[in-house]
């Protein structure tokens, strides 16, 4: 599916710019001057192990949208992204999967009741968010996971703490994977389910 379509791609200098630009336009929603790395992408794939469905938050470029659909092929895909010109781009990239151009938690919110091996993949700028948006998603998130015990949440960081602070401290529990060091700058990826699930990611030794 994703190759049938690499002749409707933007090239990858002009997915950056179309990046830089966003960044530029909103730093706080963007977070990054730039995409993530293939070597962060695979990792953050490569945590998504064993999804029945998945829910990509803040796809942005498609960086990590495109590793997913090569590591996970056939599990049904939906690609999160509130900037609507990175959207327009994800849809016509990636034509074998649903793209949302609207908010995490909105998203989140109608699909709750969704699959219940459902593993959140998400870029989302926690640590530079406006404190509306981080609240927004934050909640949305501990909701959708709490909702089901299957679910987990993969996320990254480019600091070594945890991506945001839990409402639900006893219910949900960060697990850090792994650090990918060829990524700009640097990032952490860490794990995120509810208590009990057995949260059982190897160390991602082959990535960092
Ligand atoms: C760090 S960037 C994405 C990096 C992405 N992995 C890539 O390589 O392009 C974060 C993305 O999250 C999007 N974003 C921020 N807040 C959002 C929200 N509440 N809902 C959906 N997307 C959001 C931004 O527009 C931005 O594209």
């Amino acid at each position: 599916m994703i190759n049938d379509a690499r002749h409707l791609a933007p090239r990858g200098s002009v997915r950056a710019a179309a990046f830089v630009l966003a960044a530029f336009a909103r730093p706080t929603t963007v977070g990054a001057l730039l995409p993530s790395s293939r070597h962060l992408a695979l990792a953050m794939a490569e945590a998504a192990a064993g999804a029945e469905r998945l829910i990509e938050l803040g796809a942005g470029t498609g960086a990590i949208t495109e590793a997913l659909c090569r590591e996970h092929p056939g599990i049904p895909t939906t690609a999160v992204e509130l900037e609507p010109r990175l959207a327009q781009h994800l849809s016509r990239r990636f034509p074998g999967i649903e793209v949302r151009a609207a908010a995490a938690d909105e998203v989140l919110r109608a699909m709750s009741s969704g699959h219940g091996s459902t593993v959140l993949v998400s870029s989302l700028p926690f640590r530079s968010l406006p404190p509306f948006w981080r609240q927004r998603s934050r909640q949305a998130i501990e909701d959708f996971l709490l909702a089901q015990p299957m679910r987990r949440l993969i996320q990254f960081t480019y600091q070594p703490r945890v991506p945001f602070d839990l409402q639900h401290v006893h219910a949900l529990r960060w697990r850090r994977v792994g650090v990918i060091w060829r990524n700009a700058p640097p990032a952490w990826v860490w794990e995120l389910g509810p208590v009990g699930n057995g949260l059982v990611l190897p160390e991602l030794a082959r990535a960092a």
